[in-house]
């Protein structure tokens, strides 16, 4: 299959921008797969009411077909067409945090095909505050399933480079565009529990949600590998955000976990085994290593979680071995990077 790549910029006039978006929409109408941008990640998108579309996203990104999609939709107008039940708190909460970076699940109405929802009777539902996103969504029809535009067990892509690595002869169209700002997947908060859940963290953190709804529960798994449980969202399971080195997480007084780190990959060089490390910048200029990579500090989250997947895949490019990273306070959107990260490093932490 010949992928189509179009970019979207500011330069364009809102005729051309109107085409690009037609010309996307019917693909997708036409159970084609396109893949555009969100403020979170690239999506990889097809008609979330089409079970031949679904199957299709699994097979394009030899994705396990019983790990269930997030259906996208413009605006309110389109959820209760898709959902049974929705509580009074899941308004409330909308009404603060969508458009935006959260994911809701709910049960499903019988427009839902199973295919779309892995064989669950509930339906992970997403507003995306990217304007060319909703709109490309609405002129698609109103329903779009899309999980991450990664292949399965890669980083998921947050320039439209990283989806044509993935994609490029997979998917019928990419839509090429600015505005992917947050560079982590949505938060998922589960309101078909007694007590909304937080099955994976993002942007828009316990707290954040706490203020508006009250309590909140967040899956044990999220930070643990010890709970002996399965993460609730199916999709947690699986090994994922995984560097083809190794990754692993050093905790303790950042002064010391730089001299530590230091020491580490000097033995690693001593072998002749390639290097990385992703630093903070108070320490810019003392580590050591074949690749050195800095967002900003370590309190700098929003700049550490728009790199961290692109660190993750210039390791890869760069044929990195053996890499080290400061471990993250779990607070905020700290706890969205460390959930991160810990999987990167399959749960490898070493406390110093
Ligand atoms: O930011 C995002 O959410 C991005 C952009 C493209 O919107 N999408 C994304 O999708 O991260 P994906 O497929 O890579 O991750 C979806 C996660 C998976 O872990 C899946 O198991 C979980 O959501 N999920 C989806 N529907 C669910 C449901 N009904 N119950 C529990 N978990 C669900
Ligand atoms: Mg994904």
């Amino acid at each position: 299959m010949n992928t189509k790549i179009v970019r979207i910029d500011d330069e364009n006039d809102t005729d051309y921008v109107d085409s690009v978006l037609k010309e996307a929409g019917d693909i997708i109408k036409n159970g084609g797969l396109v893949a555009f941008p969100t403020e979170t990640v690239y999506g990889l998108g097809g008609d979330g009411l089409n079970p031949k579309s679904s199957a299709k996203i699994y097979a394009a990104k030899g994705r396990p077909s019983d790990n269930p999609l997030i259906v996208h939709i413009p605006d309110m107008s389109y959820l209760e067409k898709i959902t049974k039940d929705v509580p009074q708190v899941a308004y409330e909460i909308a009404q603060k945090f969508w458009p935006g970076p959260l994911t809701m699940i709910f049960n499903k109405s019988d427009m839902v095909p199973y295919e779309t929802t892995g064989g669950l009777d509930t339906v992970a539902v997403r507003m995306p505050s990217h304007k060319l996103a909703r709109a490309f969504i609405k002129e698609a029809g109103g329903y779009i399933a899309a999980p991450s535009a990664n292949l399965s067990g890669k980083p998921s892509p947050t320039t439209a480079k990283y989806v044509a690595q993935d994609m490029d002869g997979r998917i019928d169209m990419i839509i090429d565009a600015d505005g992917v700002e947050i560079g982590l997947e949505s938060t998922i908060l589960d309101m078909t529990s007694e007590v909304p859940t937080i099955l994976r963290p993002g942007f828009i953190t316990q707290e954040m949600l706490s203020k508006v709804a009250g309590d909140i529960d967040m899956d044990v798994t999220i930070l643990s590998d010890s709970s002996g449980q399965a993460p609730k969202a199916p999709g947690m399971k699986y090994r994922h955000y995984a560097p083809k080195g190794e990754l692993v997480l050093i905790e303790g007084e950042p002064e010391k976990v730089v001299k530590y780190i230091n020491e580490k990959t000097k033995e690693h060089m001593a072998r002749g085994q390639r290097t990385g490390i992703i630093g903070s910048s108070e320490f810019e200029g003392m580590y050591q290593a074949d690749s050195i990579k800095i967002a900003g500090t370590l309190a700098d989250t929003q700049a550490y979680a728009r790199a961290l997947y692109t660190f993750l895949r210039e390791f890869d490019d760069e044929n990195i071995e053996y890499m080290y990273a400061h471990s993250f306070e779990s607070t905020g959107v700290g706890v969205a990077i460390m959930n991160r990260l810990l999987k990167a490093a399959g749960h490898r932490v070493e406390k110093i």
